[in-house]
Order: C-alpha cells, then structure tokens, then sequence
C-alpha cells in the first residue's frame, strides 16, 4: 500500500491542512467525541475508494456520514420519520447516528448502495470547523484497519495507521470513548441498530417526552436471523486487541485466578472495581467505577495492554450488579451503559478459557 510519511498535528494549522487535504481527495484520521475518525469527502467516489483500502473495510459495510448542521442533514437525505427528527433535535451535536433514506448526494460506496444513509452530527469543535471549512459531507469509520479497537487519542490512530496517511489532527482524548449509537427507523419506529453511550433508556424517554412513541426501544437483531440484515458492521466481531483477550464475569474469579497461577508470563488485566485476586500476576488497569469514565477509558486501557510482552488479556464483563454498585455514588443505576460496556467488551474478546 502507499508508503508516506505521518504527520501528527493540531490547533488553526492543522484545520487548515486537513481541510485542504480533503478538497483534494485525500484521507485524513480527525478528532471526534467519540473515537477517532479516518475522513474522506463523501461526495468523491476515488477519496472514498482509498478510504475503504486504507481501513481494510469489507465493501459491504456502509460508513457514517458526518455534517456540521441538521439542515445539511436533511440536504443529503430523504424524508425524515417524527422520530429522527425529535433525537436529532434532543442528541445533536453528539454521539448519535441517524439512519435516514438516502437520496444518492453522497459517493454510492458509503451507503454500501443501500436505500438509506447514516447521518451524525460530531461534537468535537475540531471535526466540526473541518467539516465547515471542507464545505462537503465526510464520511468517517472509526480511523483504526477494519477488527482493530478504534482509537481515542491521535497516537492510538497513528500506531494502526501510520505509513498510510499523511495527517492526523490531534484533538486530545476523546470524551465518550464509545463509537456512536446508531439508531434506524424500519417501520417508522426507532430501533437501535449499534448500542452506545445514548442508550436504548435515554431514547425511549426522548421519545415518549415528544409524545411520538412509547416503550422501550429494540435492538435489531444483528445475527441475520432470517430477517434483513439491517446494519452489516454488527456482524463483525469488532474492536479486537491483537494480543487474545478474554472476558470473564465475577463469579469466574476462581477459574481466572488458577489460569494466573498456572501462567509464567505476563498477563493483561482489565477491572470495574477491586476483584480480590492476588496482584503481581497481572499488569492491570482500574477503570473508574462511574461507569461514563470509564467507557472513557476502556479502549484507551485495552491500547495500553495490547504489546509484545503481555500474553493474554482479561476484562471483567460490567453487569447490572456493576451499575447498581456504581448508582451507590451517584443515585441512578446506569444499566444502559453497563450493558453497552459488555457489547464491546463480548466483541473484543472471548469467553474465559479453562487454561492458557
Ligand atoms: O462514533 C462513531 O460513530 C464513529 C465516529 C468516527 O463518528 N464512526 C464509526 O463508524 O464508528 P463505523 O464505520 O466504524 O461504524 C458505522 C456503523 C457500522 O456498524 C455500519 O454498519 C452502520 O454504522 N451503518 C452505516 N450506514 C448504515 C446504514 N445505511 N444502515 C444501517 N447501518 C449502517
Ligand atoms: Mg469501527
């Protein structure tokens, strides 16, 4: 593939640089809210070509088109159900993706040639005066190679991408942490196609606060099922460290601990709270017990015990149990976010191991 050199940068130059990268074709890894993104005009068929060799993405798998207002939105797009407009109005800018129908203003590879296309506003201040200053919507996966765990920080996106790229803005640590939730309207109702830091709770209450539907809100089923395939990324076992990682819940503690002793090597260990297992045989890594800081943190951690000298890594599975022990500091069990926690965390790993 290309061979270039990687510049990372950031402030007024590096929106300027990007920027003009992008008018010219080019793909560039940019700051968002929620991880890192690897942007291509979307309205150029050859950028957004590179733009699926770059990231290795299967065709198939239709990409996030990003804008800087709801009336862009709306420009690039069909007719909107009540409901994508009430959580446009309620989420945007932020982490919120809206499948809308598609009115063929973008290159046919982002929307995979599907009839409808995935919107978000971002609400990283970067991305969004890149966005302006392009004057045209981006189209922007997560900037890591397709099966690798997105990025948070510019570093992170350098590391899976260096050599390939000519620029990366550097917008600090990302502050949700988690890609978007995507939600689709199949039948005019919301359903959750990717879950996410919104959770399925919080869109439920925005729409039955704008009286348009009532009761929890789905998700799609993403194993094919026999029914259409409604958001193909989800197939795919997705954000996964190189090194093998496994997930284990507490009552696995003992079945862990023996893998532990039974190990000459160094082991990676990813904990929502103390686990009572002898330290000394793990490098871990505490994710805060509120559960917001620590979907903040969880790639990041996941980065940082994926190296050569680590053998396996191990993340505690949060629980409802986790987010009823995190609601004693602050009043409200966070369900939601335990549960959209333990979707990335089965995608990255696999169930624990009797042994090594
Ligand atoms: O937070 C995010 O969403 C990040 C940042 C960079 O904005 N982007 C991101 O993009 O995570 P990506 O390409 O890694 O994930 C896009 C997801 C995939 O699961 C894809 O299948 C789904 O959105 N998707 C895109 N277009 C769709 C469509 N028309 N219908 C159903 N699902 C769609
Ligand atoms: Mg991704």
């Amino acid at each position: 593939m290309v061979n270039r050199t990687t510049r990372i940068i950031s402030g007024d130059q590096a929106v300027i640089a990007a920027a003009d990268l992008l008018r010219s074709g080019h793909v560039v890894g940019l700051p968002t809210e929620t991880v890192y993104g690897l942007a291509a005009d979307a309205t150029n068929p050859e950028a957004v070509a590179k733009l699926f060799s770059v990231k290795g993405r299967p065709a198939h798998n239709p990409l996030i088109t990003h804008v800087h207002t709801i009336a862009h939105a709306r420009l690039i797009s069909g007719d909107w159900p009540p409901a994508a407009v009430a959580l446009a109005q309620a989420y945007w800018p932020g982490p919120l993706t809206i499948i809308v129908p598609s009115i063929g203003k973008v290159a046919p590879a982002v929307t995979a040639s599907h009839a409808t296309i995935a919107i978000r506003i971002p609400a990283h201040p970067i991305m969004q005066q890149i966005i302006t200053a392009v004057g045209r919507p981006l189209a922007a996966p997560s900037a890591n190679r397709s099966g690798h765990i997105s990025p948070t920080t510019a570093q992170h996106v350098f590391t899976d991408l260096a050599g390939l790229i000519e620029l990366i803005v550097d917008g600090g640590d990302c502050d949700v942490g988690l890609e978007s939730t995507v939600v689709g309207f199949p039948n005019g109702r919301a359903t959750i196609y990717r879950p996410g830091v919104i959770t399925s709770e919080d869109i439920a209450d925005t729409l039955l606060a704008a009286g348009i539907q009532s009761g929890p809100v789905p998700f799609a089923a993403t194993d094919g099922g026999g029914g259409p395939l409604l958001s193909p990324g989800m197939l795919e076992r997705h954000y996964a460290p190189l090194r093998p990682a496994y997930h284990f819940d507490r009552s696995q503690v003992p079945q862990l601990t023996g893998i532990a002793f039974g190990h000459r090597g160094n082991l990676g260990l990813i904990t929502f709270g103390p686990l009572g297992i002898p330290a000394g045989h793990f490098s871990t890594v505490a994710l805060a017990t509120d559960l917001y800081q620590a979907a903040r943190g969880l790639y990041a951690a996941m980065h940082s015990l994926d190296r050569p000298d680590i053998d396996a890594i191990f993340i505690e599975m949060p629980t409802d149990e986790t987010a009823l022990r995190h609601a004693a500091t602050s009043g409200h069990p966070p369900i939601g976010m335990a549960r959209v926690l333990a979707d990335r965390i089965r995608r990255a790993s696999l169930p624990l191991p009797l042994k090594l």
